[in-house]
């Protein structure tokens, strides 16, 4: 049998939200809101937009990832305009790099206007372009490597980036619980394979004998997964 649950074929979407609202605001209750005023221009931005940011309670979850670590150079898949990227930015220090890469050339330029404001453009390498192509083209390793793009690509993302991380080093990908729909059976997917692409992704990194990894429920679900050191 199944270990999925059964849901009706319209899901109610509060059902399937992992991570009540009110625990979810609790949670954010409880951050210092000491971060640069230019964070809350990129939210209102997301807002506006209906852009898919990570959110503060996963760009502090991202923060504290990458400082404990001690990433100084971190690949970053679908950068959007930044958001995501402060956080990283904050993470390495004076002397880091985040590489971030974003398929639509217009938020290259939103992403400088913000993160010059937050005085963290020097720690960023952000290229236009399929993250996939950029990452192919970039030598080395990585302390931190980041996904969050179109998820249809999450099971390639995952498989290239995987032997690029250092011993150590974290993948972090965000929306892996995709509101749920990875936990039961008759979910309506919004763009179609992409839910199938999730739990594909998610499989292969809990088989990977050379990592550990864990989900965070929080907003859309956060893996971490751990490169096992020699
Ligand atoms: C969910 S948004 C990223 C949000 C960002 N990580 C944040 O929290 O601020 C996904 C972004 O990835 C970009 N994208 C999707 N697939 C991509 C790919 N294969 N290569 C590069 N960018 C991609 C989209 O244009 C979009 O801006």
């Amino acid at each position: 049998m199944s270990d999925k649950l059964q849901s009706p074929t319209v899901l109610n979407p509060n059902f399937l939200i992992p991570v009540n609202p009110a625990i979810e605001s609790y949670q954010l209750n409880l951050l210092r809101q000491s971060d640069h005023p230019v964070l809350t221009k990129m939210e209102d931005l997301a807002e506006k937009n209906n852009f898919p940011i990570v959110g503060r309670l996963v760009g502090t979850f991202l923060e504290i990832m990458a400082k404990t670590v001690n990433a100084e150079r971190i690949f970053e898949f679908g950068s959007g305009y930044g958001y995501s990227a402060y956080w990283f930015a904050k993470a390495v220090g004076e002397q880091g790099q985040v590489i971030c890469t974003e398929a639509d050339l217009l938020n290259k330029d939103k992403a400088e206007q913000y993160l010059t404001a937050a005085n963290l453009w020097d720690r960023i390498d952000f290229r236009a372009g399929m993250a996939q192509t950029i990452f192919a083209a970039t030598d080395g390793y990585f302390d931190l490597c980041y996904n969050d793009v179109d998820k249809i690509d999450y099971p390639e993302i995952w498989l290239m980036a995987k032997d690029r991380i250092r011993p150590g080093g974290l993948y972090i990908a965000d929306n892996v619980l995709w509101r749920g729909r990875v936990a039961v059976e008759g979910y309506v997917d919004v763009f179609s394979g992409w839910t199938e692409a999730i739990i594909e992704h998610n499989q292969l990194i809990f088989n990977d004998p050379a990592f550990d990894a864990f989900i965070n429920p929080i907003r859309d679900g956060v893996i971490v997964a751990r490169k096992k050191s020699a």
